[in-house]
This record gives C-alpha cells, structure tokens and sequence, in this order.
C-alpha cells in the first residue's frame, strides 16, 4: 500500500481523521508536528515562539523528508508542510496526498479554543484564516483526492478515503 498523506489547513482534522485511518487499515500513523515535538522537546507553539518559523519550517522539511521514505503509512502534516514544493514531492514519492478542506467560518470555530496554533494567535485570527486559505489553496489543490469536512465527522471523512483509495487498487 502507498502512504497516506492527509494534507490541508489547520482545524481540518488530519489528525483526527488519520488516527481513524490507520486503526480502521491496520497501519501506523505518523503525526508530523508530534515529531517534531518530540525532537525539539517542546510544542510547536514554542518552537516558533522561541526559535522562529524559519526554524520550524527547516524541521518540518527534515521530517517530510524522513517520514516520505516509510512505506504504508499513514502520514498526517502541519497545515503549511505542502506550501514547500520540496515537501510535496517528497510526500509524491511513496504516497497519495488527500487535502481535507473546511470554510474559515468552520476552521475559526475548530481552531477557536487552542493556543497552540502560533499562526492564527493573532487579533483577527478570521481575516487571519481567509488571507492564509487564498494563499495556500493553489498548492493544497494539487492534491490526488479533495474532501470538504465541514458537514462531516472525523469517521465519515476517514470511510469516504477508504472509499476512494479502494476503488483506486
Ligand atoms: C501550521 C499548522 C500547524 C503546525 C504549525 C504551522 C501552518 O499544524 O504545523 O503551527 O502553517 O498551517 P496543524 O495543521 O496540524 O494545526
């Protein structure tokens, strides 16, 4: 099996739908920024707060590079892991790469409550999330598979990649 690389904005659930993923396929998942984390040993809000983006976004490139040489994986990313073409092709390598996609309005609510997101810890984190969307979205679109997330649950989402990727095999 191919890797599964779960890409898209923050509060689109890659996380939560990979966890799904790999128990529901018997595989292993990897969670990016977890790794990161354990290799910094601290939460990313602190990496960036303490050391800069520059600085995580050189560990980020490190990670995609390791975690695209694993074979039948699940792999899920931080929101801007794709913004980096080097990434993407390195993802490209062993996997399919599926973007989950949300509306700011959706994406303002999931991501509301948690301060570990250094980006969106602005005073308008709303204008914040539609700048960064525009931004971002030719590059999340080079996707093999897009799902919209925001009517659905972490379990829909993860049984409609099953859908996809089986009919694929
Ligand atoms: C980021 C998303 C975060 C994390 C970092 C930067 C981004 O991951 O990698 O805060 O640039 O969108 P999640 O998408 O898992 O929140």
């Amino acid at each position: 099996m191919q890797n599964i690389v779960l890409v898209g904005f923050m509060g689109t659930g890659k996380t939560a739908v990979g966890r799904i993923l790999a128990a529901k396929l018997g595989c292993e998942f990897i969670e990016m920024d977890e790794m990161i984390e354990a290799k910094e040993g601290c939460p990313v809000r602190e990496i960036f707060d303490k050391k800069g983006e520059d600085y995580f976004r050189n560990l980020e490139m490190d990670t995609a590079g390791k975690v695209s040489q694993e074979k039948g994986v699940i792999i899920s990313t931080g929101g801007g892991a794709v913004v980096n073409d080097k990434n993407f092709q390195n993802f490209k390598k062993n996997g399919l790469i599926i973007c989950l996609e949300a509306s700011p309005k959706v994406i303002l609510k999931r991501t509301k409550d948690l301060a570990s997101r250094p980006l969106l810890n602005v005073p308008d984190p709303e204008k914040k999330i539609e700048e960064l969307l525009k931004k971002r979205a030719p590059y999340y679109k080079r996707a093999d598979f897009c799902i919209d997330t925001d009517t659905s649950s972490a379990e829909e989402v993860a049984d409609k990649i099953i859908k996809w990727v089986t009919k694929r095999d």
